[in-house]
């Protein structure tokens, strides 16, 4: 079974097409990286590195009320704040080029339905240079933090939610089944980045620069968010009912793969800066916080998933059920 050409959009995802072909033509209008040379981030001198601000906010750290955590020298524990700004970005470039990039990629080659005529590849395009512009400005912000606290050799491994993704595809050995694992994959992690930037986008206690950054991201993102929406809308209505069933069952446990703490890499973190409690820190938390689903609201994505029709069938009730999604 492949994933075949589509036949033209029924009347429930018209609507979905026209938003999609007004957000492509507005595109030149709203995107960050068409008014670039006007956000020279580097040279504002409004955003003069201040070394006494915390890059990131405690209360994103997994092990924020760990009484090791809070013993911890001030010096050591604003190190760690520094860590956490560095693994927020560099998870956003994984999100960027290893999730959504490849997705935009199949719709462009036209080898997922419902999203392979002019407008679906156009957008796909057009989201492909957005992301590639959020992973300059991501790098930028990496490099000057690394730079000022002195982090330039940390080394991050990959994060879960890419190899979670991975470990899916690898399951199936039908080329439809490991594209529609991408496409379910860029889909709630569009819908969900606009929240996680929103986190560090409205603190103005943090680096201005960091703020301002994540800001510039969000306001892309919110357009990412409503374009992934629509295209899933189209493509769900063109898939067979197998294929309808395995978008089904994957998309509850891509909002689990999001919500991951990813200790792997707060362990590294921890270990690179001499963290003596780091052991102990790590364990406790992967006991109580490995996947918090209540610290992301996945509202939107049960939402679609309503919308799409898959809370219709006891197959998709079940699925949401099972990663822990319905209460
Ligand atoms: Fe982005
Ligand atoms: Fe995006």
């Amino acid at each position: 079974m492949t994933l075949t050409a589509s036949i033209p959009g029924t009347q429930k995802t018209s609507q979905s097409r026209k938003l999609l072909s007004k957000m492509a033509s507005n595109w030149s209008r709203r995107a960050k990286v068409v008014q670039a040379k006007k956000q020279n981030f580097e040279n504002n001198s409004e955003l003069v590195f201040d070394s006494a601000r915390d890059e990131f906010r405690i209360d994103l750290l997994p092990f924020k009320d760990h009484p090791a955590f809070l013993e911890a020298p001030p010096e050591m524990q604003k190190q760690i704040l520094s860590c956490g700004w560095i693994a927020y970005n560099e998870k956003t470039v994984d999100i960027e080029s290893k999730v959504i990039s490849p997705a935009c990629s199949h719709i462009i080659y036209q080898e997922v339905p419902g999203s392979d005529d002019g407008i679906g590849r156009e957008i796909a395009s057009d989201t492909l240079v957005d992301e590639a512009y959020h992973i300059l400005l991501v790098m930028q912000a990496c490099r000057i933090t690394r730079e000022k606290r002195g982090l330039e050799s940390l080394k991050l491994p990959s994060f879960n939610l890419v190899k979670q993704m991975t470990l899916e595809k690898a399951k199936y050995s039908e080329r439809w089944q490991k594209i529609l694992v991408q496409i379910v994959t860029a889909t709630v992690s569009e819908v969900f980045i606009s929240d996680y930037l929103n986190l560090l986008a409205k603190d103005t206690n943090i680096q201005p620069m960091n703020r301002l950054i994540v800001d510039t991201h969000r306001q892309d993102e919110m357009a990412h968010h409503s374009i992934f929406i629509n295209l899933a809308k189209c493509i769900y209505s063109e898939l067979s009912p197998q294929q309808q069933e395995f978008f089904a069952d994957i998309l509850p446990k891509a909002v689990r793969w999001f919500a991951n703490s990813e200790l792997e890499v707060w362990q590294t973190m921890l270990e690179y800066l001499g963290f003596s409690k780091t052991r102990e820190v790590i364990a406790d938390c992967a006991v109580t916080d490995e996947v918090n689903l209540s610290r992301i609201d996945y509202s939107a994505v049960v939402l679609l998933a309503k919308e799409l029709g898959v809370l219709d069938s006891q197959k998709g009730i079940d699925s949401f059920a099972r990663q822990g999604l319905l209460k």
